[in-house]
């Protein structure tokens, strides 16, 4: 009994240990989150485009690891567009209001891109000629969302 009650104690005080961080999941938090992982995507994403221009030579390992970096992150890149987190709230952000308005469509786009980078780790080892299609795919996929809902 008392060792019950010793438990709840600590879990409370840990609970509210923990309560800081979760309070702070706040629209500022979110653009921060989404603006990195998208970056990250970036940074793995363009030596891919470059081998595909052929502006970097093929390395079939290179490009696999690349793929694969690629394919971990946007996981819960929806997850973190959250409420009161567009440019009509705020001006560090350029996703639009209609994101919100549409959001079935938003993850519509998202899947289209988890679609293209799934085939992307398939390919990108099996050489230049694999790779450069399938880069150019993913990149309509990453384009085809920012069009609509991305401001310029
Ligand atoms: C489902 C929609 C969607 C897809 C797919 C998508 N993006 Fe974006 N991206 C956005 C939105 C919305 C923003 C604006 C985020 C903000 O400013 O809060 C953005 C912003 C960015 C930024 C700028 C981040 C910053 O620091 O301001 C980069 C870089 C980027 N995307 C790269 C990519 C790449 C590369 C891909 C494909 C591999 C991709 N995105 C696919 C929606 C998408």
């Amino acid at each position: 009994m008392l060792k019950r009650l010793a438990t709840t104690v600590a879990i409370i005080a840990l609970a509210a240990t923990l309560t800081p961080p979760a309070v702070a999941q706040d629209a500022e938090h979110a653009v921060k989150a989404r603006k990195g992982v998208l970056q990250t995507m970036a940074w793995h994403f363009g030596p891919l485009v470059a081998m595909a221009r052929g502006d970097l030579d093929y390395d079939a390992e290179r490009a696999a690891r690349h793929a694969e970096m690629l394919e971990g992150l946007p996981q819960y890149l929806p997850e973190l567009f959250i409420e009161a987190s567009s440019t009509a709230e705020r001006n560090d952000t350029r996703a639009l209001p209609v994101i919100w308005e549409d959001f079935d469509g938003f993850v519509e786009k998202y899947e289209a891109l988890i679609g293209e980078i799934e085939t992307l780790v398939a390919v990108a080892g099996d050489g230049h000629g694999a790779l450069a299609p399938q880069v150019v795919a993913t990149g309509e996929a990453c384009g085809a969302c920012h069009d609509t809902y991305r401001a310029r």
